[in-house]
């Protein structure tokens, strides 16, 4: 009853004015008001990042602070809508102007260059953001009628075995981009050299398996996904020289059992891609392919993450609502999934950073 009073005051267009005149409640108004804008004018700020990093003006000053021209010449971007990208990018701290006209990177465009995979996730936010164009359009459309929906095409198919190889090579490419701070934060937080063989479901190209790799050097390797992903991941596993030390397997996990023999099975980044039913049947051949005592780990970025809730449930919930099938879960949600599905003892294992990936473990009794 109190939030519905409160909601009545902040409504009031005289009790907003008397609380940002008031000096106790105007610290709050203002910061209030700063984050309301923020949510109102988000499309803007990421069109501009997206301009700088597709004019590769923070990779250009990478070594140091350069003028506007040497920065965007005339052939790439007239001088005055240059100007005004420089300018916005400069009030998002992606740049910073250091003195009259010696642009330098900002703190924030200095910590993307230190993580290609946000990067690569900028760029291809480019086809979401054509999905959004009309939001209540997309919302509307049969799921999966989308341009993101044909970039995953696992996602929005009864058939995901039938997926064309060709078109796994650019999510493919994205996901290893992006998999290099998630595998440290997994490894970080789950010590996996007590076990003895590790089959790494929807594994990709198999770069979150390399990383582990050379965490446990004893440790046995096993990699399931679709066949064109599994014949990405034999390659690049050869080109490491570490063809000898893993098995790859190629199918379809909500039809085909899962290869046995692993102590530990992990799904990264593969439970939110899919609904409800996938997801059960998923954690049930999970369960089938574990010997007692066998672990799972499920290691994703989760909704409700305190701190971070707005990655999980507007973020990923547009997101994987866009790509045709799938939404982000809640850890509790994912623990109770994992006991139906006969796991005992969810728990969740501490990462640096949640919005990046949580981690949850369970036992096989
Ligand atoms: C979002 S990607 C995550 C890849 C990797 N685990 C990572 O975190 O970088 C999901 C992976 O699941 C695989 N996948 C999706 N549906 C599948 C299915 N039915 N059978 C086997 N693999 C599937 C995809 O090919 C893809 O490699």
């Amino acid at each position: 009853m109190w939030r519905d009073w409160r909601n009545r005051l902040l409504m009031s267009p005289r009790f907003q004015r008397a609380a940002a005149a008031f000096p106790l409640t105007r610290p709050l108004a203002r910061r209030e008001a700063r984050a309301l804008f923020d949510v109102v004018a988000g499309f803007v700020y990421s069109q501009v990042l997206l301009s700088c990093v597709r004019l590769g003006v923070l990779e250009r000053l990478r070594d140091g602070p350069l003028t506007a021209a040497q920065l965007l010449p005339a052939e790439t971007l007239a001088p005055a809508p240059a100007a005004t990208l420089l300018r916005a990018a400069a009030a998002l701290e992606l740049l910073e102007l250091r003195s009259a006209d010696r642009w330098a990177l900002g703190a924030r465009g200095a910590a993307l260059l230190g993580n290609p995979g946000v990067l690569a996730m900028i760029e291809h936010h480019a086809l979401l953001y054509a999905d959004l164009v009309d939001p209540l359009a997309m919302l509307r459309a049969p799921r999966g009628a989308t341009a993101l929906a044909r970039y995953w095409p696992y996602a929005a198919t009864a058939e995901p075995g039938q997926v064309d190889s060709a078109a796994t090579r650019a999510y493919t490419q994205l996901m290893s981009a992006s998999q290099g701070l998630v595998a440290e934060e997994i490894l970080d937080a789950y010590d996996v050299r007590r076990h003895h063989r590790v089959l790494d479901v929807g594994g990709g190209d198999g770069t979150f398996l390399r990383a582990l790799a050379q965490r446990a050097p004893r440790l046995q390797l096993g990699l399931f996904d679709l066949p064109g992903v599994a014949a990405q991941a034999e390659e690049r596993f050869a080109a490491a020289g570490l063809g000898g030390r893993v098995t790859i397997a190629a199918g379809d996990f909500d039809r085909d059992p899962l290869p046995p023999g692993a102590d530990l099975i992990t799904l990264v980044r593969v439970l939110h891609d899919h609904d409800d039913e996938r997801v059960d049947r998923l954690l049930a051949a999970a369960y089938a392919a574990l010997p007692s005592g066998g672990v799972l780990l499920v290691a994703e970025p989760m909704a409700g993450t305190q701190g971070a809730e707005r990655m999980g449930d507007a973020y990923f919930g547009l997101y994987l609502w866009a790509m045709g099938s799938g939404r982000p879960r809640t850890a509790p949600d994912l623990a109770e999934r994992l006991q139906r599905a006969g796991f005992r003892r969810p728990r969740e294992r501490r990462t640096r950073v949640p919005l990046q990936t949580r981690v949850l473990v369970a036992r096989r009794p």
